[in-house]
């Protein structure tokens, strides 16, 4: 099976589950924008049939979903040039996710390291869907027959997997329907680590609000937390070995790699040698730089929900253009009797 025989096509997708955070941004967010220059088409999704794995509360839910649809847009996304869908919204994806769920196997399913993290070990409670996730995943990029997925590195586990379904199904019925998606994980911001734990990665989750940086936060709030950040007493290393034992410093080194489109080579010849004391004001301007104003454009964009509920309509129209083929193709390959036109 060939990986280049499918036109590129990008797709992505974030749970609209609160504290869109600098992880999201960076490790995702970031690197749409980046995509999007390249002119392939692309595909971002918020989804929401993922977030309902978990309990979410309706109406949260709903301003989460909008929230991050202005997220999307206020990072540099264009509605016009990316097509910005909510889940529900196309339903091909729960309906690939169904035969997808026919293809994959219980035993792939329980490998899964955030199935194990977040049933723990009261598995037998959680719901059936947290169990599927991964399937509803594959489906949402093989549904766009999609080539490329930006991720961050948490990421990469659910992706194998939805290679390993496209391969299974293209194997059971004797095809060569479904890409074989490419992970994409670049750069230094797949994995940002919390402020205040440089073993644990950034979450929406973590208890601790200092622990991240959300997009939603003011300058005011995202100076303090770099300033608090927890680091260690030596200056900074001038070359990247320099921080292998020290996740910390690691970590401010990525972030700001990231956000300034450098390398983290390039970041450690400028300010290797400098204390945290004077890194971390150096930092916290970087970020104030770049995310106040896509705070400000979230909040403004905010303020007229009426426009994101429109945009987000206009781009499931233009999803189910490329889905709803794919989707019946899949069926006539599976055997099931179309209906008739009349
Ligand atoms: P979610 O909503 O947890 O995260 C969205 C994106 O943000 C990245 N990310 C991070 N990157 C760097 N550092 C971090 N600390 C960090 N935290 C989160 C994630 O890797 C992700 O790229 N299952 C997915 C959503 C999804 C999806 C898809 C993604 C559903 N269907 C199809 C790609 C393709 C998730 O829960 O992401």
């Amino acid at each position: 099976m060939s990986e280049t025989s499918f036109t590129p096509r990008v797709f992505s997708g974030i749970q609209p589950s609160g504290n869109l955070h600098l992880g999201n941004y960076l490790g995702a967010l970031k690197r749409f924008v980046d995509w999007q220059a390249k002119d392939v088409e692309s595909i971002y999704c918020m989804v929401d049939l993922h977030a309902i794995t978990v309990w979410q509360d309706p109406k949260d839910l709903q301003k989460s979903t909008r929230e991050l649809c202005a997220g999307f847009i206020a990072a540099g996304l264009d509605p016009e040039k990316s097509i910005l869908i909510n889940q529900s919204q196309v339903p091909e994806h729960a309906q690939l996710a169904w035969v997808f769920n026919c293809v994959a196997r219980m035993g792939w399913m329980q490998r899964m390291t955030q199935w194990k993290d977040k049933a723990g070990k009261n598995a037998q409670n959680a719901s059936l869907g947290l169990f599927a996730y991964p399937a509803l995943m594959a489906a949402d990029i093989l549904t766009y027959h999609a080539t490329h997925v930006p991720v961050g590195e948490d990421q990469k586990q659910h992706l194998e997997l939805a290679r390993d379904i496209a391969t299974k199904f293209n194997h059971d019925y004797d095809v060569d329907f479904f890409p074989i998606p490419e992970p994409v994980i670049e750069g230094a911001g797949t994995r940002v680590m919390s402020l205040r734990d440089g073993s644990k990665k950034m979450s929406k989750s973590d208890v601790s609000d200092a622990s991240r940086i959300n997009l939603t936060d003011d300058a005011d709030t995202i100076a303090k937390k770099i300033r608090k950040a927890k680091t260690d007493p030596d200056a900074l290393p001038s070359e990247a070995k320099g921080l292998e034992e020290r996740p910390e410093a690691r970590n401010l080194i990525n972030i700001y790699a990231a956000l300034n489109g450098q390398s983290v080579d390039q970041v450690l010849a400028d300010v290797g040698g400098k204390q945290f004391s004077e890194f971390k004001p150096m930092l916290a301007d970087l970020a104030v730089d770049k995310m106040s104003p896509i705070t400000t454009e979230m909040s403004r964009l905010m303020e007229n929900q009426d426009e994101i509920d429109k945009i987000l309509t206009r781009g499931a129209e233009r999803a189910r253009a490329i889905t709803a083929p794919i989707l019946r193709k899949t069926y006539d390959i599976v055997g099931m009797v179309p209906p008739v036109e009349r």
